[in-house]
C-alpha cells in the first residue's frame, strides 16, 4: 500500500436502499486513510437521496467537501438503469477529480467494511488494471451469472477467458483511472444503461486486455435476497441481449493476463440455503401464456423441446431442461430472440425458469454435484461451440 497518499475514489451507485446501511458503508470508506472522493450517484431524487443528503449535513466539514452527490444522467439508450448510474460516475470521476483510481461498491452491502477497499486496491498496487469481487454465493443463487452470462460467453467467445470469469456480473470493483478513461469513451459501455452494464464491462476488460485479477471475498455479500425468479426477469433478459446484440465482435485474450484468488472451500450454509421460491416460479412458469409466446416456442426451438415446455405448460412437469436441453435452447434464443418483442422477453425468461428450476432439484439433492454440474455446463457449451467454428 502506498502510503501517506489519498488517491481513491470510491463510488456507491443506489436507487432505494436501506438508509442506516448506506450510511455505515459511506461512513466506512470516509474513514479510509487513501479515500479521497465519495461519489454517491443516485437514480432520481427520491427518498433515499433526500435522507442521504440530510446525513451529508451531519458530517465535518472536511468529509462532507470530498462527497459528490448527484443524479444519474441519461447516457445509453437502453432501459435508464444502473448502467446510466455507473456511467455517469465514470464519467464525473474522470471530469471532476484527480484519484488514480475508482472503486464501486453496492449501497445495500451489510457486510461491506474499509477491508474490502484494501483488499481491492491491493491488486490494483500490484500493477493490476482491474480488481473485480466475487463471493460465495448460494447454490441456487447467481442463474443469470450461470445459465445466461458465463454460458453465453462460452457460446459467443469460447476461446477466450470470458467465460471463466468467476463473477462477470459483479458490481464490487476497483478500476485504474486509464481504464475509466477508456470505457468513459466506449461506446458498447456507454449505452448499457440498464442491467447489462456489468456484462458490456466485462467485454470490454476482455477487449482492452486488461490485467485483471479476481479477488475472493470469503465473509460474502450480504444483502437483501430476491423473493420469487420474477424479480430476475427483466435482468435475465437485458443480461441475455446484451451478448447476444454483441455476438459478432471478435475478441481475442490470449496476451490478457487473468488470476484470481483460490477457494478453498465453501462454506457450508452457501450450499443449503435456497436463494428463491421454488413454488411461487412454479406457478409463475405456467401462469401468462399467450398465443404469441405459444407459437414462438412452436416455430424457433427444436421440436422435443417445444413438445416439453408446451407440455409443462399444461400438466405441470417442470424437470427436464437440463444443461444438453438449455443449450439448444440457448442456441435458438442466439438466432431469433428479439427484445423488441413482449412475447420474446416472457419466452425467455419461462425458459429460464425452467432451467433454474431443473438445477434447483439437484441443488436441493447433492449440492456438491448441482455446482460440479453448473461448471460442466460451461465447458459443454465451450466444447460444442470450439467443434462448430
Ligand atoms: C446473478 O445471477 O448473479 C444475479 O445476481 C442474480 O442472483
Amino acid at each position: 500500500m502506498e502510503r501517506g497518499k489519498k488517491d481513491i475514489a470510491v463510488c456507491f451507485p443506489f436507487k432505494k436502499e436501506d438508509i442506516e446501511d448506506f450510511k455505515r458503508n459511506v461512513k466506512e470508506a470516509l474513514s479510509h486513510e487513501r479515500v479521497r472522493d465519495i461519489l454517491l450517484a443516485g437514480h432520481s431524487e427520491n427518498e433515499t437521496y433526500k435522507g442521504v443528503e440530510s446525513f451529508i449535513n451531519t458530517l465535518s466539514d472536511d468529509e462532507r467537501s470530498r462527497i459528490h452527490l448527484f443524479t444519474q444522467k441519461r447516457i445509453g439508450s437502453k432501459r435508464p438503469g444502473k448502467g446510466d448510474g455507473m456511467n455517469t460516475a465514470i464519467k464525473y470521476f474522470v471530469e471532476n477529480t484527480r484519484s488514480r483510481f475508482l472503486h464501486f461498491y453496492d449501497a445495500d452491502i451489510k457486510s461491506f467494511d474499509r477491508t474490502w477497499i484494501d483488499r481491492v486496491q491491493k491488486r490494483l498496487d500490484e500493477g493490476f488494471d482491474v480488481a473485480r469481487c466475487f463471493f460465495p454465493r448460494a447454490y441456487t443463487d447467481a442463474m443469470v451469472t450461470w445459465n445466461i452470462t458465463r454460458t453465453g460467453f462460452a457460446y459467443t467467445w469460447p476461446d477466450t477467458i470470458l467465460p471463466d470469469i468467476e463473477q462477470p456480473l459483479g458490481g464490487e470493483l476497483g478500476i485504474r483511472r486509464e481504464v475509466a478513461e477508456k470505457l468513459s469513451m466506449d461506446e458498447l459501455v456507454l449505452d448499457a444503461s440498464d442491467w447489462s452494464i456489468d456484462t458490456a464491462l466485462t467485454i470490454a476488460f476482455a477487449r482492452y486486455n486488461v490485467k485483471l485479477y479476481e479477488v475472493y471475498i470469503k465473509e460474502g455479500k450480504h444483502h437483501k435476497l430476491y423473493g420469487k425468479l420474477s424479480d430476475l426477469e427483466t435482468m435475465a433478459v437485458e443480461c441475455f441481449n446484451v451478448i447476444k446484440e454483441n455476438r459478432r465482435l471478435v475478441i481475442d485474450t490470449s496476451h490478457m493476463v487473468y488470476e484470481k484468488d483460490k477457494i478453498e472451500s465453501v462454506p457450508e450454509e452457501y450450499k443449503k440455503r435456497i436463494a428463491f421460491d421454488i413454488d411461487g416460479s412454479i406457478k409463475e412458469f405456467k401462469s401468462g401464456w399467450t398465443d404469441e409466446m405459444k407459437s414462438i416456442v412452436k416455430e424457433y426451438l427444436p421440436k422435443d423441446v417445444s413438445l416439453k415446455v408446451l407440455d409443462a405448460v399444461e400438466d405441470g412437469n417442470y424437470d427436464f431442461m437440463d444443461t444438453n436441453m438449455w443449450y439448444d435452447v440457448y442456441d435458438a434464443l442466439m438466432k431469433h430472440f428479439d427484445i423488441k418483442k413482449q412475447a420474446w422477453r416472457r419466452v425467455l425468461f419461462k425458459l429460464w425458469v425452467l432451467r433454474v428450476l431443473n438445477h434447483a432439484k439437484l441443488a436441493l439433492k447433492d449440492p456438491d454435484e448441482s455446482l460440479k454440474s453448473l461448471q460442466e455446463m460451461v465447458e459443454l457449451f465451450r466444447k460444442k461451440r470450439l467443434s462448430r467454428v
